[in-house]
């Protein structure tokens, strides 16, 4: 039986887990997922990324979520609440990452029930999201009650330097 852990990581906390956070990054994206970055990407590569969240953490625009197995964070995801001043109720979720050792434990699940929590509790009532179009994850937003808005074609590339359309999706959650 393992040992599953759900965590809201402070700015300290953040940089103390960089290396690991970096290797998850570089692990989906070599792994082909469309997160923002380009192959070859490394963990090294990924370090100034995860300094740049530990300052938004720091600062109260971003709240970054982990969930660790036997003590080792596998996963992540981030609510982003630097929102403009006429959209005080509404949040961003950003980077659902789980390592490839670790997928298809329900991990995933448990990070974005810990994303809507804390949405709930700074009065965060609508989420948006975008994902590649035709990937795994744009399939498991809408096992999780996500509501499609759109498909936007050649909205990014692919870690590999191939156009991909994005899908963009919302959930408003109940009070
Ligand atoms: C997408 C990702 C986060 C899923 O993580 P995971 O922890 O393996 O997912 P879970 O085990 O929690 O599965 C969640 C649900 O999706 C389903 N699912 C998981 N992988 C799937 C796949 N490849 N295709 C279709 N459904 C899938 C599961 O059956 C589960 O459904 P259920 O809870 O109703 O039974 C993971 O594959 C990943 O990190 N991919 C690379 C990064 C990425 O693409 N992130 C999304 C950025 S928008």
């Amino acid at each position: 039986m393992s040992d599953i852990l759900i965590r809201v990581l402070t700015e300290e906390e953040t940089r103390a887990e960089l290396p690991t956070l970096a290797e998850i990054l570089s692990d989906c994206v070599e792994g082909g997922a469309s997160v923002g970055f380009m192959q070859p990407f490394g963990p090294k590569d990924a370090v100034p990324f995860w300094e740049g969240v530990a300052v938004a953490v720091g600062r109260d625009e971003t709240v970054l979520v982990v969930v660790e197995v036997d003590g080792r964070a596998v996963g992540t995801v981030q609510l982003g609440v630097a929102t403009m001043p006429n959209q005080p109720h509404r949040a961003d979720v950003k980077k659902l990452l789980v390592h490839s050792n670790a997928r298809g434990l329900g991990l995933s699940r448990r990070l974005m029930e810990q994303a809507e929590a804390e949405a709930r509790k700074r009065g965060r009532r609508v989420l948006v999201l975008d994902t590649a179009t035709g990937e795994p994850a744009e399939a498991i937003y809408e096992r999780f009650g996500w509501l499609r808005a759109g498909v936007v074609p050649d909205y990014a590339l692919m870690p590999d330097g191939r156009y991909c359309a994005t899908t963009f999706f919302y959930k408003h959650l109940s009070a």
